[in-house]
């Protein structure tokens, strides 16, 4: 045969294959390959509707952020508040760290304390603007009814000499930097006002964000309801047999169904649970195995934490890891009750690691007990040894013992409460029954 007919042959036989293929489906042995398990992606649209009715911070919550801010700084005699675009001024001015990019020029959000011709203390708000980023910088979602004054720096100026020209009282006094804020911004700072003091905001300015009002908490229990009934509705679609990675799929799926923002999670099963951060391999689940479940994301900027360690309702728990699970089942339990308002945030941590000293399971609990947690997962206060933090009313944290067992096994459960009028705490679970019950009933 010639080399054309050749190719002509074989361009038909391709036809005839591929039109044969489209008729009756794929062969058996190549179906095996193309799907990945029998399980097809479990529907968690029901989780949408949990958190619809919970309402954003309104405009006029800003408006009395600022004025306890002016007023707080009014009192230490401060004469001014600076931040970057970040959790703190998300929560003054609504500038959370995802409406603006950090660089290397300087955007940030001064708010100073004012005395009007009554005599009463006013927040005065200004935006330093690179200049050429003026007109975005108006675009910021900064509450319509917010009086600011923006201060545009040029390219060839120093940023900070142009806030102290703009705003003359930072060139005298205290000036009190949010925690967070880049060290080259309080250099900058600090060389154009030398006749100021530059330093990080003291504890009553962080308690001011630390503190949560009603509806912050009102979105914060809704957030972690949701948290836990997602990872409740992944525990009814996973099987023995399954990857960690495929577990892991699914609890995003279920927080996005939910409709959180910056979902995060940590899937580990068995003897990889003792890595408390994780161990980067996909094991599989096993019939005798726990699962551990970490996860969070976020409603109208404000984080949810909540760790379930499970079993199946067909797996088989070996009777020293049920103890286990129990026991930080207490643990976590005791903790809470220890947290009131007035109780300083290192004896919460004692009485979680006393529970445990007790069984002698305290050296398995390698990390603090909990975190402040709110338009950060992680924030200030903490819950740890060697903290004198006082726990007030509308302070929320983790509460999250564990006991790792490298090689073994690894448990931790994880419920956020918060500190109510009464000075007592409450999961902010407890809307969809709080703290999981057995490994049974997470
Ligand atoms: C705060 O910013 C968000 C966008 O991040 C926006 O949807 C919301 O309306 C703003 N809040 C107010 C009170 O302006
Ligand atoms: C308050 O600060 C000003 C400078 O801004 C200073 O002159 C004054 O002495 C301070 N007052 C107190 C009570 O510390
Ligand atoms: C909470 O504790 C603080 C400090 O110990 C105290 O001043 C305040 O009155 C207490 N509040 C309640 C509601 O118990």
């Amino acid at each position: 045969m010639s080399a054309l007919l050749q190719l002509i042959v074989v361009c038909i036989l391709i036809q005839v294959l591929i039109l044969v293929y489209h008729l009756t489906g794929p062969p058996k042995s190549l179906s095996r390959f193309t799907r990945t398990s029998s399980h097809t992606a479990p529907d968690f649209s029901h989780l949408a509707e949990h958190c619809a009715h919970v309402p954003p911070i309104p405009a006029a919550s800003f408006l009395e952020r600022q004025q306890s801010l002016a007023q707080t700084l009014h009192s230490l005699n401060a004469s001014a508040y600076i931040a970057e675009p970040g959790a703190s001024a998300g929560y003054f001015a609504n500038l959370s760290g995802s409406q603006w990019h950090l660089s290397e020029r300087p955007l940030l959000l001064i708010i100073s304390p004012e005395i009007n011709s009554a005599e009463q203390v006013h927040a005065k708000v200004s935006i330093l603007t690179p200049a050429f980023e003026l007109t975005r910088a108006k675009l910021l979602p900064l509450p319509s009814s917010i009086d600011i004054a923006y201060l545009a720096w040029p390219e060839d100026a120093d940023p900070f000499a142009v806030a102290v020209s703009a705003i003359p009282s930072l060139s005298e006094g205290t000036v009190f930097v949010d925690g967070m804020t880049r060290n080259f911004i309080v250099d900058g700072l600090q060389k154009a006002t030398p006749g100021s003091e530059v330093v990080v905001s003291p504890v009553e300015i962080r308690r001011l964000r630390e503190r949560k009002s009603k509806e912050e908490l009102e979105i914060m229990k809704c957030v972690n309801e949701v948290t836990l009934l997602a990872i409740r509705a992944v525990r009814d679609n996973m099987y023995v047999g399954m990857r960690e990675s495929e577990a892991h799929r699914m609890i995003v799926s279920a927080l996005a169904a939910a409709g959180l923002q910056d979902p995060g999670a940590l899937t580990l099963f068995g003897e990889n649970a003792a890595l408390p951060h994780g161990s980067g391999t996909d094991r599989v689940l096993g019939a005798h195995d726990f699962a551990l479940i970490d996860c969070d994301g976020s409603l109208h900027g404000y984080h949810s934490d909540v760790t379930r360690t499970f079993a199946l309702p067909d797996s088989t728990v070996h009777a020293a890891h049920l103890r286990l699970w129990n026991l930080v089942h207490s643990a976590q339990a005791n903790a809470l009750a220890a947290a009131q308002n007035g109780t300083i945030t290192a004896e919460v941590d004692r009485a979680a690691r006393d529970t445990l000293h007790a069984q002698g399971y305290a050296q398995y609990l390698t990390h603090r007990l909990g975190h402040g947690v709110g338009l950060e997962v992680h924030e200030s206060p903490y819950l740890r040894g060697g903290s004198d933090d006082v726990i007030l009313t509308g302070h929320t944290f983790s509460d999250e013992p564990g006991i790792y067992i490298e090689g073994q096994v690894g448990v931790r459960l994880e419920d956020c409460f918060y500190v109510n009028e009464d000075g007592q705490s409450i999961f902010l679970t407890e809307g969809v029954g709080g703290a999981a019950t057995s490994p049974w009933k997470p």
